[in-house]
């Protein structure tokens, strides 16, 4: 497979990981993601296999969180267990196809906060145009997971990740479920601070902007519009 732009190294976890780019290639994921990518799967399924590998990546995107000890009593003793520490994480979808990953990761994280970027492309510039913006307070404290099942040209993404800056964001990750060499070139340009965590690393985009080979239009097939 031609990966421009970027040059992944594996390592002994099976995982593509660079500075900036981690590709979680688990068997359970790859075969589920071969499933939402067959045109011939429903919006129905499509949807529910999202939900599974959000659960999958969430456990990746969220490795580093960090934890305090705290002192609990088990049935036997007291001892000092950890649980997550500071602030509350803030989850932000980039409308709408963001949704389909925030769900997955609200089952495994219910406590996070949310907030939402409304972005939509421009089909000739493929620029992003903003028309919605709402996310919680506090986002200097807050461990940041931005999430868009596809990261094509990489501009959306940019733009939210600089409208999360703007709120205060330090903290911040960047989840897809596919992603283009280019749109990880322009990430990585814009915002080298942010860590993408993807479950593949497709060929290229085409001239219409949609990631090849892709699954097509991720809103369309999660939500059944055209
Ligand atoms: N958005 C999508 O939904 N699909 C692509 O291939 C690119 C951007």
């Amino acid at each position: 497979m031609a990966r421009q732009g970027v040059s992944p190294e594996q390592n002994f976890f099976g995982k593509t990981t660079m500075s900036h780019l981690t590709v979680v290639d688990h068997p359970l994921i790859q075969h589920k993601l071969t499933l939402m990518r067959d045109k011939n799967t429903p919006t129905s399924v499509f949807r529910q296999l999202l939900r599974e590998i959000s659960h999958l990546l969430a456990y990746e995107v969220t490795r580093s969180l960090p934890v305090a000890q705290k002192t609990i009593e088990t049935p036997l003793m007291e001892m000092q267990a950890p649980e997550l520490a500071g602030r509350k994480l803030a989850l932000v979808s980039i409308l709408r196809a963001g949704n389909g990953l925030l769900d997955g990761m609200l089952d495994l994280i219910p406590a996070a906060r949310v907030g939402f970027v409304g972005l939509y492309r421009d089909e000739e510039t493929l620029q992003p145009v903003q028309y919605y913006f709402k996310v919680p307070d506090h986002m200097d404290e807050r461990v940041v997971i931005a999430v868009d099942p596809m990261l094509a040209t990489g501009n959306s993404s940019a733009a939210a990740i600089d409208l999360l800056k703007k709120a205060g964001a330090k903290d911040i990750r960047f989840l897809c479920l596919l992603a283009a060499p280019e749109g990880v070139a322009r990430m990585k340009e814009a915002h080298p601070d942010v860590p993408i965590v993807t479950a593949a690393l497709d060929e290229r985009l085409n001239e219409l902007g949609y990631i090849e080979p892709g699954l097509g239009d991720a809103g369309d097939r999660m939500f059944g519009t055209k």
